[in-house]
């Protein structure tokens, strides 16, 4: 099967956050199955383009209808591990050459743009794929175009699966912009269509990609009924009724060739569920790393996007809470929003002086790594989180994660005392409010553990370690999925 993946991210080309880390996982998994997979992305000036093997520009270039004239594209093709990319290079056009990925305010035309350009480039190409897998609201246009633009065309055959990673950022956009790209707002702006739920003035590129994909999806069971079913479904709850019949949710994994202890590079050394002894070595280094003293204590971290998603309020109050229990804490994490970069920056000036307590306000990804491998505890206290994919990393490198009874971190973190799984499947612990007395609940509970009880704590981190969050079986129901959809 010929599968085309379109994201706004790939690690380790682009990456802001687990959208990259997804791509490259399913991509991979796929390829190791005998599929073929492209990865269509735009090509940034921040890309990472020591990661891409035989990069070249493909001929012709390509011609993109914009208003009523066309802008002309470069293509550049490479590979990251035998799987195929391709970038597009607007000519003439700075969409890309922002020093970054995303937090620009012309966000929609850059990716609406990038939508169209998409469906030219496979158009023109001469070789459609099977399957057009399309990812979050830089790509909801997408469906929308195939059905109002390609659908008589060589693309016809063409499938298209859109999957939902984050509903906190829909797209809404305004209406006149669809006219970039040859779309009549007045025959899109109708309450079945585009128009968003909230604000009649606005269209909205993910509720596009929802009604007009063959099969959608989110990236995990619990957070696909609660969009359904609950407010996390931020506006859209009775469109996901609507389309019940086309819309599931599969359980992330993690790239076992990017996260995995045992022979990670990127972490001073490697160990696993047998030699968890070694992690002391990593948890060292990472102090010396932040300038943290050895000392008889757990380390509790936090690597994150700093966004109101993750909790960063209960995380200011996790840090306050652990310094007064002489623990340490160490921070890696990165704000977009400028209030909450100010807020962090003035918490930085407070506790660099401190005893125990380290943030780093940057995006490092071998910090990152280091942190996992050196830290007792991860703490994700979201308000709400499709999957998440840190606390099944820290779970694989012996950090025991301390999470919020929400979406994946639902799915994938079994409570230490209430689970109902025996004890060899508990592997964190878990907590209901989003309080600072529901957080403080499960700090208490972990630390006690840790330190009343240290063979149980080893034995939760070892049940962490042998968990299977590998691409294997996700991977197996994309493609039952894609090949639910070639069959209708
Ligand atoms: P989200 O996609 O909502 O940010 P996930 O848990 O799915 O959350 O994925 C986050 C990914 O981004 C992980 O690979 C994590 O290690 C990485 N990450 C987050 N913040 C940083 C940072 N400041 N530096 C390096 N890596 C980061
Ligand atoms: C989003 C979500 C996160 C998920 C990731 C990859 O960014 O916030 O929960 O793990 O996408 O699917």
């Amino acid at each position: 099967m010929h599968i085309a993946m379109v994201s706004a991210e790939c690690a380790p080309i682009a990456k802001a956050g687990g959208l990259g880390d997804f791509v490259q996982g399913l991509s991979h998994e796929l390829l190791k199955r005998g599929e073929w997979v492209e990865v269509l992305l735009p090509y940034y000036d921040v890309a990472n383009l020591d990661a891409v093997e035989n990069l070249y520009e493909i001929q012709p270039s390509l011609s993109v209808p914009h208003h009523d004239a066309r802008i002309d594209c470069r293509v550049l093709a490479g590979e990251i591990g035998g799987v195929s990319v391709r970038f597009i290079d607007p000519l003439g056009r700075d969409y890309f050459r922002r020093g970054r990925i995303y937090g620009e305010p012309d966000d929609a035309e850059r990716f609406v743009f990038f939508s169209r350009a998409v469906l030219e480039y496979l158009l023109q190409s001469g070789r459609p794929p099977d399957i057009l897998h399309c990812h979050d609201w830089q790509t909801g246009l997408i469906p929308v175009l195939w059905s109002e633009v390609y659908k008589h065309s060589a693309l016809a055959e063409m499938r298209l699966c859109y999957t939902l990673h984050n509903l906190g950022y829909q797209g809404r956009v305004d209406a006149p912009i669809l006219r970039q790209v040859g779309l009549d707002p007045a025959r899109l702006m109708h309450s079945d269509r585009l128009l968003d739920p909230g604000d009649d003035r606005l269209a909205n590129l993910m509720k596009g990609g929802i009604v007009f994909s063959h099969f959608i999806n989110t990236v995990s069971p619990r957070y696909a009924w609660e969009v359904q079913n609950t407010d996390q479904g931020m506006g859209l709850q009775s469109l996901f009724q609507t389309y019940a019949d086309k819309f599931g949710g599969v359980l992330n994994g993690i790239d076992d060739a990017v996260w995995n202890p045992e022979r990670d590079p990127l972490i001073p050394v490697n160990f696993g569920p047998d030699t968890l002894p070694l992690k002391v070595i990593n948890r060292r280094t990472l102090r010396t790393r932040v300038g943290l003293p050895e000392v008889d204590t757990p380390i509790f971290a936090v690597v994150s996007r700093l966004d109101r998603q993750k909790g960063v309020d209960l995380i200011r109050h996790a840090i306050r809470f652990l310094a007064a229990a002489e623990c340490q804490f160490v921070l890696l994490g990165s704000a977009l929003d400028p209030a909450i970069a100010a807020e962090f920056s003035r918490l930085k000036a407070e506790t660099d002086d401190s005893a125990g307590c380290r943030l780093v306000l940057a995006y490092d990804e071998a910090l990152a790594h280091l942190i996992f491998a050196g830290c007792d505890m991860l703490l994700i206290p979201s308000l709400y989180e499709p999957c998440g994919l840190t606390q099944m990393i820290a779970m694989k490198y012996g950090a025991v994660p301390i999470v919020r009874r929400v979406g994946g971190l639902a799915d994938t973190v079994h409570d230490a005392n209430y689970s109902d799984k025996p004890f060899e499947s508990r592997n964190g612990y878990v907590f209901d409010d989003p309080t600072e007395e529901g957080l403080e609940g499960a700090l208490r509970r972990a630390l006690g553990l840790w330190r009343r009880f240290p063979e149980y704590f080893r034995q939760l981190r070892v049940n962490g370690m042998r968990t299977d969050f590998s691409w294997s079986r996700p991977a197996d129901q994309y493609r039952d999925i894609y090949a639910h959809v070639r069959s209708r």
